[in-house]
């Protein structure tokens, strides 16, 4: 048993959910409250539940059963208070209603999960003298600073399940498939999704294609004999200005690939799919991992800093050094090496 008992702590889930966040909340919690006898409150929609002062007390009871749940029990929200700073129904700026609340909740810490954007809030927050810890979730993989989210483990398996069914379909059909996933501004999904299930061509935001390259690579498997191919997609790929207003990037490969091959196209978007449901083993341990560290440090009163996974080591790093900073694809990852070695084409080269 810790010797903390009287702190007061408040977990919040902010951003687009993902799987995991259950799995984190029950972390933080059960171990705040039954190894360190603090109090926990669970503050609801994010950012949102701050500014307006809404929660639910939890205990252990609250936290058991919900390791295997996807989504968050507490609600999420995009909310930015430090962006759209004043809204004409508080009397108050959203970080002074922040700020009040804190107080009036009689908080020591608030424990922001969430990916990118709520890791600059956070930061924003502890600026202002609030004790924060973050915890990076994403299915994107790309908050700077860990060498992995939870939520990214659970997404990538989800899409190389739908990849592994889009084999059959493709070979039954002899047609090119098109696989959108999504991951923003990053590749990394699309990456580890595209290796896992075998994809022909994988297009990721920071490596440049040329469409007569994909071309050119699709004539020449079809020329080997190849009945099919598959084309994995990152939503966040450069498109013609003109074509992003009407169409998604996986509609405008396939459109393309048709117009200049002739082959048979079809698109699949996955969607929200891949980050709805129960999260992986893997991401159980992490969001696990992360929780139970967020509640040590909190215990060590160690603010200002965010949970991270570090060369498979949870560590901790000033989250001034991860606000604002996200993590891409290095062009040169060995991951990318490694697929060119087997005849994927990203694009750029056959
Ligand atoms: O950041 C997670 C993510 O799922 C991205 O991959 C995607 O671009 C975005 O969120 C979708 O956001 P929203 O939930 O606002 O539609």
């Amino acid at each position: 048993m810790g010797t903390n008992k009287k702190l007061r702590i408040g977990i919040l889930t902010s951003g687009g959910d993902c799987p995991g966040l259950n799995a984190a909340i029950r972390g933080v919690g059960k171990a705040a409250i039954l190894n360190y006898g603090m109090s926990v409150i669970g503050i609801s929609s994010g950012f949102q539940g701050l500014i307006n002062k809404e929660y639910i007390e939890l205990d252990e009871r609250k936290l058991s059963g919900i390791l295997t749940l996807g989504g968050t029990i507490l609600g999420t929200s995009r909310e930015k208070p430090f962006k759209d700073m004043t809204d004409s129904k508080y009397a108050l700026s959203k970080p002074e209603l922040i700020k009040k609340n804190y107080d009036d909740l009689k908080l020591d810490c608030v424990v922001c999960i969430g990916g990118n954007g709520t890791m600059k809030t956070a930061y924003k927050l502890a600026k202002e003298g609030l004790n924060i810890i973050g915890i990076p979730k994403t299915i994107d993989n790309d908050v700077w600073g860990t060498d992995l989210s939870f939520g990214f483990d659970s997404a990538v398996y989800i899409a190389t399940e739908a990849l592994d069914r889009l084999h059959t379909t493709a070979n039954s059909h002899k047609r090119t498939m098109v696989l959108e996933l999504m991951g923003h501004n990053a590749g990394w999904l699309t990456l580890y999704s595209g290796i896992a299930g075998g994809g022909d061509v994988i297009l990721i935001p920071e490596i440049e294609y040329k469409l007569d390259v994909i071309a050119k690579f699709l004539e020449k498997r079809t020329t080997m004999g190849k009945p099919y191919s598959i084309i994995v997609v990152a939503e966040g790929i450069k498109i013609p200005e003109k074509e992003s207003k009407n169409t998604s990037a996986g509609h405008y490969i396939s459109k393309s690939i048709t117009e200049m091959t002739g082959l048979e196209t079809r698109v699949t978007i996955l969607g929200y799919i891949q980050r709805g449901g129960t999260p992986t083993p893997n991401d159980r341990v992490l969001a696990t991992r992360f929780g139970t560290y967020a509640a040590e440090l909190i215990a060590k009163k160690e603010f200002g800093k965010m949970v991270a996974l570090q060369k498979n080591k949870i560590v901790s790093i000033p989250l001034n050094e991860v606000a604002g900073k996200l993590k891409t694809v290095p062009i040169d990852d060995p991951l990318v090496k490694e697929a060119r070695l087997i005849d994927t084409c990203f694009g750029d080269e056959i």
